[in-house]
């Protein structure tokens, strides 16, 4: 069995959807915990899986790095094997990457190299791309740069907004990180640095 904690910022419905495979008894994979920057809606999921959540906000600390070292003594707090980023919208410092990378995976919302950063969806539309999608990928200590471990396209239509696309592209970006992180839990996939 896979250990996860899985960090959030929104309304976490790539977590909805982890959670809703973890009630699968043949899921490889557990939530031991869910953690945000933030006081979000996505929190509520973990209260109605019964997982304990944490709330650790920049806001509260003297600067980055320790915002970042609080955050992370909570997730080793709870020894998880793998730490997901499902739409975690906080750059995260090297420190930090460095105590858990490679077990440290995050889902973007495009075909990366391509559209990396905060606005990928609206930077593919800007961009005229005819498709753009998610990718699962290993971080490392730049912005969306780390090895992919898996990648899947969504077509960008002419009648689309930006909120249309974000909502196809989540469509297919819940189940391509569910299935990954049961790659990861099976070792069909490996998680190695380069
Ligand atoms: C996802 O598309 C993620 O890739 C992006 O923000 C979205 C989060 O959605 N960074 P949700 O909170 O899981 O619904």
């Amino acid at each position: 069995m896979l250990k996860a904690v899985v960090l959030i910022s929104g309304g976490g419905s790539n977590l909805k959807a982890i959670l809703e495979a973890t009630e699968n008894p043949e899921y490889p994979v557990s939530v031991l915990a869910v953690g945000a920057d933030n006081d979000c809606d996505g929190l509520a999921h973990a209260d109605n899986y019964g997982v304990p959540s944490f709330v650790v906000s920049p806001g509260n600390f003297a600067n980055r790095a320790e915002w970042a070292e609080e955050l992370l003594a909570q997730i080793q707090g709870f020894k998880p094997d793998i730490v997901i980023l499902a739409g975690f919208m906080r750059i995260l410092p090297p420190a930090f990457v460095r105590a858990l990378s490679p077990n440290l995976i995050n889902t973007h919302p495009s075909l990366l190299p391509l559209f990396p950063g905060a606005h990928g969806v609206h930077d593919a539309m800007v961009a005229g791309a005819k498709e753009t999608g998610v990718t699962i990928h290993i971080v490392d200590e730049g912005v969306d740069t780390g090895p992919h471990l898996a990648q899947a396209k969504v077509e960008i239509l002419p009648e689309d907004t930006e909120e249309s696309l974000h909502e196809r592209i989540k469509v297919v970006e819940r189940q391509l990180l569910v299935q990954v992180v049961a790659d990861i839990a099976s070792g069909k996939i490996q998680l190695s640095a380069n």
